[in-house]
């Protein structure tokens, strides 16, 4: 149930409108503030130097805040229950701007090897303890925070799942499989009942130099390896495919964290399958086991759930830490039922690729379905979407929202009711309701609850609502949910597509309102909109991903001083959006 509009609702704001693309700055709600919680650089331990743009090392950049925020985690109180004004922010590094983050660096060639352990010491994860002053101040990093930790190219991670320990997996420096450094290309990801972060890797195929590697069964073209990579085998060999063929086979998977103890391992879980993994989020099923969504962000790309073996105990972390390591994985096939009743819906189906630990795809080992997810699903017949990213259950009202964020390569001929336009440039946000409500279920129905465009475009639907008062959107990508259920719906692609900045909108799913899509906030030109957190209705979190990235941009020549402090040169932040009471 949606409340009514007011100071108590979470749509107790005044949209903003489209911002133009070039602007730099912002944007907020009248009444509303926002302040950087964290930037690229901010030192994260207590003798770690502050940020200097001109005089960066690899050994400061582990200890400061990585690059280029996607997915954002918000922990109030957080161990030890440290009260209102204390918590924690794990935020993903996705990727870097090298030709941003340095002088002189037109491309990822132009790198010294310095800057090359730079660049990999801010992708990862970075995690730290935040403060305020009041309830009606903004949340901030805390230098030296006990649980305050970075995670980056070079931290060890552990395998879990059947593929653990497999010869795919094995390289001249891990002979068992079972230990690999780094994480990459961090995109959205999700929180766990037990206080996990889990995250998703998604294009780590760039980052590897797949020149004259053979690839008799096109496994590698599957995954998008097949370019020169970025460089980084002049600093190590594990990025050269030729040379240490099965390194590339231990990154695409989701990985999980526990962000309290800062001394543990960091996980990926091969249970839940090997693809450009947008994210992963859970929810429980009737009978207690933990059911994943997840997206694989590629045109033409599929949409997949996992459901573990055993059950999630309360309070027993160490326990449900070991729940991702065993479960059957699914990928979704969506029927459509005809144009006639005027919406793209239907029914649909958990097709499977993994029970009982067995697989279910002809010719595929269980190891290889989990290594090579792409290629099994084909054989299974999935729907082929529009690029699924966010793919979140909605706690409020147990159905599951799929942002399908763009595909200009569809053609006419490969419409179907699922993804019902050609050259979609705009994207669309998929309903889907599991049968009997359970997370569990094998079948479910959908619905298209947002075509996105322009209003005044013909094409678009937003759940009904009356077209003239809503906003115009593009390019959904990150999704995320109020305490009343209304959906959040973060962009990337805004400035190509509808010529706005990027953006954050609330779209409420029942009431007087359901459909009635607002904007709420604005990021400066060159930025993407991520890792939406919706801490109330008077505070939101949002990563600000690469502000200033716009062709032609250096550090000489920035379009972007976001986030306006120090240098002026643009830092990728978190930063709190906050309703400013009394003033
Ligand atoms: Fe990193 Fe699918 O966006
Ligand atoms: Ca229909
Ligand atoms: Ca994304
Ligand atoms: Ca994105």
């Amino acid at each position: 149930v949606v409340p009514a509009k007011g100071p108590k609702s979470a749509l107790g704001f005044t949209g903003i409108a489209p911002t133009p693309a070039t602007t730099d700055a912002v944007v907020v709600p009248e009444g509303f503030a926002w302040a950087p919680v964290i930037s690229w650089g901010d030192p994260l331990f207590k003798n770690t130097p502050a940020f200097d743009f001109d005089n960066q090392t690899a050994a400061a950049q582990r200890e400061q805040a990585g690059y280029n925020a996607d997915y954002v985690q918000f922990i109030q109180g957080g161990a030890g229950n440290r009260g209102a004004h204390q918590g924690l922010v794990a935020f993903n590094n996705e990727y870097t701007n090298d030709e941003l983050m340095f002088r002189g660096v037109a491309s990822s060639a132009d790198l010294t090897d310095e800057q090359l352990r730079i660049v990999q010491a801010a992708h990862g994860l970075t995690i730290t303890e935040v403060a305020r002053r009041n309830a009606d101040s903004p949340w901030r990093w805390v230098q030296g925070g006990e649980r305050n930790r970075r995670i980056h190219t070079d931290t060890p991670f552990a395998m879990s799942g059947p593929a653990a320990g497999s010869v795919h997996l094995r390289t001249s420096d891990d002979p068992k499989g079972e230990r690999i450094l780094g994480t990459l290309n961090n995109c959205a990801g999700g929180e766990t009942p037990w206080g996990t972060v889990l995250s998703g890797e998604e294009n780590f195929n760039q980052y590897f130099n797949a020149t004259g590697a053979p690839d008799p069964q096109g496994r590698l073209k599957r995954y998008g390896i097949t370019s020169a990579g970025r460089g980084w085998e002049r600093i190590q060999d594990r990025f050269s495919v030729v040379k240490e063929p099965n390194e590339v086979n231990r990154f695409g998977w989701i990985v999980e964290v526990d962000p309290d103890d800062p001394t543990s391992t960091p996980v990926k879980h091969t249970a839940l399958g090997r693809f450009k993994h947008e994210g992963a989020s859970v929810a429980l099923t009737a009978d207690g086991r933990v059911a994943a969504y997840m997206g694989d962000d590629e045109r033409f790309d599929y949409i997949y759930k996992f459901v573990s073996k055993g059950r999630y105990k309360e309070g027993d972390k160490k326990h449900n830490m070991t729940l991702l390591a065993e479960g059957d994985l699914y990928v979704a096939r969506l029927s459509g039922d005809g144009a006639a009743d005027g919406e793209y819906d239907g029914t649909g189906q958990w097709l499977p690729l993994v029970v009982d630990g067995v697989s279910k795809v002809p010719g595929f080992s269980v190891e290889e379905v989990l290594i090579w997810t792409r290629l099994a699903a084909d054989v299974v017949g999935p729907t082929k979407m529009d690029r699924p990213e966010d793919v979140q259950p909605n706690p409020v009202n147990g159905r599951i929202y799929a942002a399908m964020t763009n595909n200009s390569s569809r053609t006419p001929a490969q419409i179907d009711e699922a993804n019902p336009r050609a050259s979609n440039k705009h994207g669309h946000v998929t309903e889907f309701t599991e049968a009997g409500g359970d997370h569990a279920a094998l079948t479910f129905t959908w619905k298209i609850v947002l075509v996105a465009g322009n209003p005044s475009d013909p094409q678009t639907y937003f759940n009904g609502y009356d077209k003239s008062e809503v906003s115009p959107i593009s390019c959904p990508d990150n999704v995320a949910f109020d305490k009343a259920g209304n959906l959040w719906i973060s962009t990337d692609g805004m400035p190509g597509q509808l010529n706005y900045c990027d953006a954050l909108y609330v779209m409420p799913l029942e009431g007087a309102d359901k459909g009635k899509l607002q904007q709420f906030l604005s990021v400066p030109v060159g930025a993407e909109t991520c890792g939406p957190v919706i801490i109330n209705e008077d505070s939101v979190l949002v990563a600000v991903q690469h502000p200033g990235e716009v062709n032609g941009a250096t550090p000489e020549n920035v379009v972007s001083h976001f986030p306006y402090r120090g240098d002026g040169q643009p830092r990728p932040s978190v930063i709190h959006a906050y309703r400013r009471h009394g003033r």
